[in-house]
């Protein structure tokens, strides 16, 4: 049995992570934490009380660096779906799961149908050199652009480092109107609106044609499988990972 602690319990994904876990026949759910109304307030405190295996983080972007450090630093194996680490943060978990040989699994996106999608962009980007990404969530997310946008801009410039954003000097009017350059100049546009769970779009381009690669996201159930695999892999390997696609 694998013991599992859940962190933002209280959360949309937290509440739907904690229907998951409970139907899984190899986890048993240990501890409930979240800072408004958990049945602990901090993961020390559950720490203090349970023996935990794997802690499944779905909290906010200002709070995920210094759980996973917490969890890293304690040898308790994490399971990361909460969006916002830096490139930098992301580094220094790195180096300490390493360290302590404690598992550190961070998937910006754990829907197998948004991570084909981010492997589908990828392997376009070997043929186009303009593409855009326009990203698509509820109204009360917190971090922009993504998570999921900036690993999909991640991954398409491993395949290509030739990007280009417009074909003339640009002049912006109004700011922000071409979104965000990210990775090798592919811009990235945030909409947040009531109505969308998650959904993105990656757009190429060239002469004479357009690609468009789409995933939409119609429930918080679509995450679950991913999230249970990587549960598995972490507590089985206790190593670093970035990213559902490396174990599907
Ligand atoms: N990786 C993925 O596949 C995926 C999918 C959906 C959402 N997300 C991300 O998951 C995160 C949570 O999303 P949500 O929609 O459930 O948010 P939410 O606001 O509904 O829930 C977050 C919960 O975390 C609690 N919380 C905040 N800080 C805490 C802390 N330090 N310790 C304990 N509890 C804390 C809050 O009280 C709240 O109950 C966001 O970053 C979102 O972008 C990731």
């Amino acid at each position: 049995m694998i013991n599992i602690a859940v962190c933002g319990s209280n959360g949309k994904m937290g509440q739907e992570v904690i229907k998951a876990v409970n139907t899984a026949d190899d986890m048993t759910l240990v501890a409930k934490i979240d800072i408004k109304d958990g049945e602990f307030a901090t993961i020390k405190d559950a720490k203090n009380s349970v023996s935990i295996d794997v802690l499944i983080d779905f909290t906010q972007p200002k709070s995920i660096y210094e759980n996973a450090l917490y969890c890293l630093n304690n040898n308790i194996n994490i399971v990361i779906g909460t969006t916002g680490l830096s490139d930098e943060q992301i580094a220094e978990l790195k180096s300490l799961s390493e360290k302590y040989n404690t598992g550190c699994f961070i998937a910006p996106n754990f829907s197998t149908g948004a991570v084909l999608m981010m492997m589908f962009a990828k392997m376009a980007s070997k043929y186009f050199n303009n593409a855009e990404i326009i990203e698509f969530h509820h109204n009360r997310k917190k971090d922009a652009p993504s998570g999921t946008s900036i690993k999909t801009a991640l991954m398409m410039s491993e395949e290509n480092d030739n990007f280009t954003a417009g074909n003339c000097p640009e002049i912006e009017t109004l700011a922000g109107a071409r979104g965000a350059a990210s990775y090798n100049n592919i811009h990235i546009h945030s909409i947040r609106m009531p109505g969308y769970i998650a959904s993105q779009e990656v757009m190429f381009g060239a002469d004479g044609q357009i690609l468009t690669i789409r995933h939409d996201s119609m429930n918080r159930e679509c995450y679950m499988d991913g999230v249970l695999r990587a549960v598995r892999y972490t507590s089985d390997n206790k190593n670093f990972v970035y990213g559902l696609e490396n174990i599907l």
